[in-house]
């Protein structure tokens, strides 16, 4: 199989690749298990995969030649993971509008070209819900996107599955979880503090929490939200219901609960690296996000969220320790 990730040396992408690398089988749209031949990874920056099968394109995905480069007639399937993040979106509208939604729709009509139909992942978030919404969340819940990312993210679901009903693509698209904890530097998404908040405190830096302890986030680990993109991609189209959207599983907690697990893995000077000081602007789009879900088609496709908290920073920690 030939696969495209695009966003391919970002958080997500390189976990991604890697662990495709690993599986070195997929299943094809025909249904069948096949063999990874050739995994592309585009970005704007430099991916840093190693494997002979991967290919590694440095390249800007608004830009239609690149598109055409990296999805050629023999591509099988295409994880579109390249997206500038939220708060980024928030503050550079055409920025986002050219990322988020014009670079996916060329995407898609690329896709829509080719002979046999890709099948295509789409990353999108839980952003596209916000404001009064049911409590808990359930599958069928309205998008009512509150900021621009989520906007974009829900027309890119919409055309994600009105192509996949005219049958150009076998489109999937995700909804994931806010993803933490995110190794590295602080990034422009408005959720970054869910991972800074533990990963600066476990470095022995101060962090500064810009939302209130009783701020209710939905989470997931790295590992789980990888093993459910695989999910998705591999589950047959049947399994699907009147759309081809999924909340994906996550776990509830709140920040303050974030930080009483870092105290129980970590002990109290370390939880107490934790300052709390409200970011308005973060504050006001963080609260537009839901927190409480109740997804059902996630798990019956054979996706999972992570247990506790706790466990999801023990997991950091190994990695950072190896
Ligand atoms: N991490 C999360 O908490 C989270 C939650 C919900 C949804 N998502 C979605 O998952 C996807 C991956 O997220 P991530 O956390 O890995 O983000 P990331 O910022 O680490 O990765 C995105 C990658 O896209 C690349 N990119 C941006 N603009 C591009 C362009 N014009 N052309 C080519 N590449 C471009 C960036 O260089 C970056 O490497 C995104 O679509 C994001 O919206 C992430």
């Amino acid at each position: 199989m030939r696969l495209v990730i695009t966003g391919g040396a970002g958080f997500l992408g390189t976990r991604l690749a890697r662990k495709l690398l690993e599986r070195g089988t997929l299943v094809d749209a025909a249904g069948n298990a096949r063999s990874l031949r050739r995994l592309v990874l585009l970005d704007v920056v430099a991916a840093t995969v190693i494997d002979p099968r991967v290919t590694a394109i440095a390249g800007d995905l608004a830009d239609p030649a690149v598109i055409e480069r990296v999805v050629t007639a023999d591509t099988d399937s295409v994880f579109h993971l390249a997206a500038v993040v939220s708060g980024h979106a928030e503050a550079e509208f055409d920025t986002g509008m050219r990322v988020n939604l014009d670079a996916t729709r060329a995407l898609l009509e690329r896709c829509r070209k080719l002979d046999r139909p890709p099948k295509f992942v789409f990353t999108s978030s839980l952003a596209v819900f916000g404001g009064q919404l049911p409590d808990p969340v359930l599958d069928d819940a309205p998008l009512t996107p509150q900021t621009s990312y989520g906007a974009q993210k829900a027309i890119g679901e919409l055309l994600v599955y009105d192509m996949t009903r005219k049958g150009y693509i076998d489109g999937r698209s995700l909804r994931l979880p806010t993803v933490t904890v995110r190794p590295g530097k602080p990034n422009k998404a408005a959720s970054s503090f869910a991972s800074g908040i533990i990963r600066e405190p476990l470095s022995g830096i101060d962090a500064v929490c810009p939302v209130a302890p009783e701020t209710q986030l939905w989470v997931t680990s790295p590992r789980r939200v990888i093993d459910n993109l695989i999910v998705g991609h591999d589950v047959a189209p049947a399994k699907f219901c009147q759309t081809r959207s999924v909340n994906v599983p996550g776990l509830r907690v709140s920040v303050e609960e974030m930080v009483s697990a870092l105290r129980r893995v970590a002990g109290d000077a370390v939880a107490a690296r934790v300052k709390w000081q409200i970011d308005p602007v973060i504050d006001k789009i963080v609260r537009t996000w839901p927190a409480n879900f109740a997804p059902r088609l996630g798990p019956a496709l054979g996706m999972n969220g992570d247990s506790d908290f706790g466990t999801i920073i023990d997991d950091y920690m190994q990695e950072m320790a190896t």
